[in-house]
């Protein structure tokens, strides 16, 4: 029988997920289907309880469901738990299980041009839920600091104290980060700041910026932000989001099918979605 996967958000009709997710089951030749679900918040647990008892084979959820959704599963892996939000749900032999493939999926996407982040230093801005997937993932493999810098510096120094590694972690305002900008190897940008359609601001500025960093912004509309733009004219190398989108999705599809999917077919195939749909 075909096995059913989903997508559960709302709105959830710009998710690329369906697109890359069914051209893996076609090419992988795997009976399945993935289908986009618009869920409002009000309904999400009926929703789940209905996926549940048509036995579906896995889901990812995206906002604003990946936090609320945790209480309705039946369990969440170590992960999923410390950043307090779930992408990717698991049927196990009946069991929902959530995981969350965003920070892993950044860190993919990191590794395939720093292959070891031992001694770095790192810069995340935001401190909302992507801010927290990336971070609770990097402080696990390695840096020798991660700092937190939010336009609500409250916000950014909860996030440092729910940290129970050893690792040297700094709650700064954007101000102070701009200020000491030099000091880091690796500057991950979180916020929607740039993201289409007011695509003409930046969260601070890069004038300190060290021009042996790395700089990352998890948008990909546009696939090269003001603050991308602006770190390359400081010389120093850019990434955009799709890498990180794309190994989340390659995760989760581990996760269901137990194969390791293409992800450059994968980057291929997202890449020719946007450049149909941008502005
Ligand atoms: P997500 O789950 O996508 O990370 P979120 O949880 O709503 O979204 O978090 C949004 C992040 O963008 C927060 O860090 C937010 O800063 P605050 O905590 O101060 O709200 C940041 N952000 C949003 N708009 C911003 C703006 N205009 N200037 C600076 N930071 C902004």
């Amino acid at each position: 029988m075909k096995k059913l996967f989903a997508v559960l958000g709302d709105p959830i009709g710009h998710s690329m997920s369906p697109l890359m997710h069914n051209d893996l089951f076609s090419f992988y030749k795997m009976d399945a289907h993935y289908h986009p679900l618009q869920v409002k918040a009000e309904s999400l647990e009926d929703a789940v309880r209905g996926l549940k008892a048509i036995g579906i084979a896995g889901f990812n959820v995206t906002v604003p469901h990946k936090s609320t959704i945790i209480p309705l599963l039946d369990g969440i892996d170590e992960l999923a738990g410390e950043i307090g939000a779930v992408n990717t749900v698991v049927n196990e032999n009946g069991k929902l299980i959530g995981y969350n493939t965003d920070g892993p999926g950044f860190l993919a996407g990191v590794k395939d041009y720093i292959p070891s982040l031992t001694g770095k230093k790192v810069l995340i801005i935001g401190a909302g839920g992507a801010a927290r997937a990336i971070y609770f993932t990097l402080v696990k493999n390695g840096p020798q600091r991660v700092d937190v810098s939010n336009r609500t510096v409250e916000k950014a120094l909860k996030l440092v104290n729910e940290c129970t590694k050893s690792i040297s972690s700094n709650a700064l305002s954007l101000d102070q980060a701009g200020k000491r900008l030099e000091e880091y190897d690796i500057i991950v940008q979180t916020t929607m700041i740039g993201m289409y359609p007011i695509i003409n601001e930046q969260p601070l500025s890069l004038s300190n910026l060290n021009e042996n960093a790395v700089v990352y912004d998890i948008i990909y509309n546009p696939l090269e932000t003001e603050f991308l733009l602006k770190a390359k004219q400081k010389g120093a190398k850019i990434k955009n989001g799709i890498d990180m989108f794309v190994y989340q999705g390659a995760l989760a599809f581990e996760k269901w099918t137990g194969v390791s999917p293409d992800v450059g077919r994968m980057r291929q195939n997202v890449l020719k979605q946007l450049g149909g749909t941008r502005c």
